[in-house]
């Protein structure tokens, strides 16, 4: 499959960079290696996996080749990158696209054109980075009956959160925000990122997807967190909340919630754990009850990640029926037994309370090898000590010998106790 590669800042970076380090394991996954054909933007890369590709400043002229199969849109923007995809689409063929703006704003008309020219127009990478949940939402819970889906679906604004509600922390709002830039989170333009618009584009998506509705950016409720102080993170602490800023797409009778917010979340819920950069979204269906994802919802290797399977779904459409048969390597690794497998490990020894136990056992343990990375003693009745510790990782195998060692030693009370730390 060959493909144009149109935009070349992170996120097509990061789709060279996994098509270059993954090619033999996307070409056994897809049945057929993916090569970049040309790459179109603005300006030409100097430095990094997209250069040295063949290059053009002429994105229209990329849909009128012949040895381009699949026109990859990363540029942003609604405009130009609207324009290039109908003209590809015209042109007869697929898209794939991390363009959320775009599908939010534009998505159904740019569908139905895909649908007249039965080519594909694909946006995994448009919601939520390296979370599949487009697939999950079209593919995963296609016969269940979606009641609501609560998400944490902007990266930038996530961090920002988690960190002004460090204890101990004290960046400013804009320090943080910075920092999400450098790292490649933020949007081009970061008020997206603060105000809500970006959740907002993503959750018209997933909202459109899960009721199988149009979709309707402008009827989004959006909030951002920009009005969000100090102080309130202080008095969520102390109720029992983290403030996380919400996608929220919601069946309510025969109408829908379509919303972005800021809110308190019950800190024991699954969405209160999910922090920094990291995304989450929480669907509850009739057949599945709760599924959750979770993941990076940003930056170059994650949202890349997300147009390469793209790329691979839309081969395998070609390759038909049989396409979605386990694909096997033709030198399979070897399984490793237990005792080959390396852990730290928790032993609890019974042991007789008397002078030199403890450095017997920690000798047995030096002998074999083991280092400790934690050890306590407790008193137990009847003479008796309690002695758990939990070791560096090392070989189950070496483990075992020590431990069968220690239980013949006869300080040793019975049987020792032993559980992996993983
Ligand atoms: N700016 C977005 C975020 C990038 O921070 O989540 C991924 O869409």
């Amino acid at each position: 499959m060959k493909i144009a590669i149109c935009g070349a800042g992170t996120v097509g970076t990061g789709v060279a960079q996994i098509l270059h380090d993954n090619a033999d394991l996307i070409s056994l996954r897809g049945g057929e290696d993916i090569e970049i054909a040309v790459v179109a933007s603005r300006r030409r890369p100097l430095d990094g996996p997209l250069q040295g590709y063949e290059f053009t400043s002429d994105l229209s002229s990329v849909c009128e080749r012949s040895d381009v199969d699949v026109i990859v849109e990363l540029m942003g923007g609604t405009t130009d990158a609207k324009r290039l995809i109908e003209q590809a689409l015209k042109a007869g063929k697929s898209v794939v696209t991390a363009n959320k703006a775009l599908i939010a704003e534009h998505g159904d008309a740019l569908f139905d054109l895909a649908a007249e020219h039965k080519v594909s127009l694909k946006f995994e990478a448009a919601v939520a980075g390296s979370i599949p949940i487009i697939k999950v939402l079209r593919e995963s819970l296609a016969g269940a009956r979606i009641d609501w889906i609560a998400g944490i679906i902007n990266g930038t604004a996530n961090f920002i959160l988690t960190e002004m509600a460090s204890e101990g922390v004290s960046r400013s709002f804009e320090a943080v925000l910075a920092e999400a830039q450098s790292l490649g989170y933020a949007e081009a333009d970061p008020t997206f990122d603060i105000d809500g618009t970006d959740a907002a584009h993503k959750l018209t998506i997933l909202g459109a997807l899960a009721f199988n509705q149009p979709l309707r950016f402008d009827q989004v409720h959006i909030e951002g967190i920009t009005e969000i102080e100090p102080s309130d993170f202080k008095f969520a602490r102390a109720f029992g909340y983290r403030i996380k800023h919400l996608g929220v797409a919601r069946l309510l009778g025969a109408s829908l919630e379509m919303a972005v917010y800021p809110c308190f979340v019950a800190t024991s819920a699954i969405l209160s754990g999910i922090d920094g950069v990291l995304n989450g979204v929480l669907v509850s269906s009739d057949a599945a009850g709760e599924t959750f994802c979770s993941g990076a919802g940003a930056g170059a290797g994650p949202t890349g990640n997300a147009v390469v399977a793209d790329l691979i779904d839309l081969h395998r459409q070609v390759l038909g029926p049989g396409s979605d048969a386990l694909t096997r390597n033709d030198q399979p690794l070897k399984v490793l037994r237990p005792e080959e497998t390396k852990a730290g490990f928790y032993l609890r020894i019974t042991v007789e309370d008397r002078p030199g136990v403890m450095s017997a056992i920690t000798t047995v343990l030096a002998d074999f090898g083991i280092s400790l990375d934690k050890i306590l003693q407790e008193d137990a009745a009847n003479h008796c000590a309690t002695v758990a510790l939990v070791t560096d990782p090392i070989l189950q195998g070496v483990v075992e010998q020590a431990v069968a060692e220690l239980e013949q030693h006869d300080a040793v009370l019975g049987k020792i106790q032993k559980i992996r730390v993983f």
